[in-house]
């Protein structure tokens, strides 16, 4: 197997903006490339996240490892100063999901809940994530992707989720499920939105009452 070592990511400026710049020497076929590092797939299962800096590889690391136990995230292989090696996971984002299905079913819905709650049982310190950081692998089980700022970033309400939520159109039928089946974690989320500095791009979350009236008609 050679070796993927080998494989090089730096930062460039480009017109100004951060950007990844990749140098694969290696066969392995580059799968995806974010704002922290690229993903190379090693085999069937697993792939390789190569990151510019060895503080979010560390943190990467970290957060799978809290998750350990958890059913939603990919598992960790192996660990090194620059890279983390964890399950490659097969399946459309979530946001594709529901761009070619044009909904957000319910067990979608309830496992993203799940999903948040596994975030808040292992610690996390930002229970949030968005929809094109979620995949659906197969038989519908939903998993989490890019854990590196779990632990660095602090949100106790998943703001960014809601915003991913109403960009692909679904955010009512989300809204309405966590309402009626979690109702005190929704009145959280209200009162983290209403207190909340730099919530400008949140959406504005509905009484409770006037979410589950709607519902019925
Ligand atoms: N475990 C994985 N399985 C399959 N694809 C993945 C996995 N991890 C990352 N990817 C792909 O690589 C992309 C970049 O990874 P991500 O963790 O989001 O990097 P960044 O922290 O730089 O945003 C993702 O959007 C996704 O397409
Ligand atoms: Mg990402």
């Amino acid at each position: 197997m050679e070796d993927f070592r080998a494989i090089k990511v730096e930062t460039i400026i480009v017109k100004g903006k951060k950007e990844l710049k990749v140098h694969n020497p290696t066969a392995y076929p580059m799968i995806g490339i974010g704002a922290q590092g690229a993903v190379f797939r090693l085999s069937p299962k697993r792939c390789v996240k190569l990151y510019e800096s060895t503080h979010s590889a560390y943190w990467e690391a970290k957060a799978l490892k809290a998750a350990k136990e958890g059913t939603s995230f990919p598992r960790l292989h192996e660990a090194g100063d620059h890279y983390v090696v964890m399950d490659y996971l097969e399946g459309p984002t979530l946001q594709e999901y529901v761009k070619r299905h044009g909904e957000l079913p319910e067990w979608a819905c309830a496992q993203v809940v799940g999903i948040l709650q596994e975030m808040r049982r292992f610690k996390f310190a930002r229970i949030d994530t968005r929809i094109g950081h979620i995949i659906v692998t197969s038989g519908n089980k939903l998993k989490v992707i890019d854990h590196s700022g779990a632990f660095r970033t602090t949100r106790r309400a998943p703001f960014m989720l809601l915003i991913s939520l109403e960009k692909a159109g679904v955010l009512l039928p989300f809204l309405r499920y966590a309402a009626r089946h979690h109702p005190k974690l929704y009145e959280k989320w209200r009162d983290k939105r209403r207190e909340g500095t730099d919530v400008d791009r949140v959406p504005r979350l509905p009484r409770m009452e006037t979410l589950l009236k709607e519902d019925t008609k």
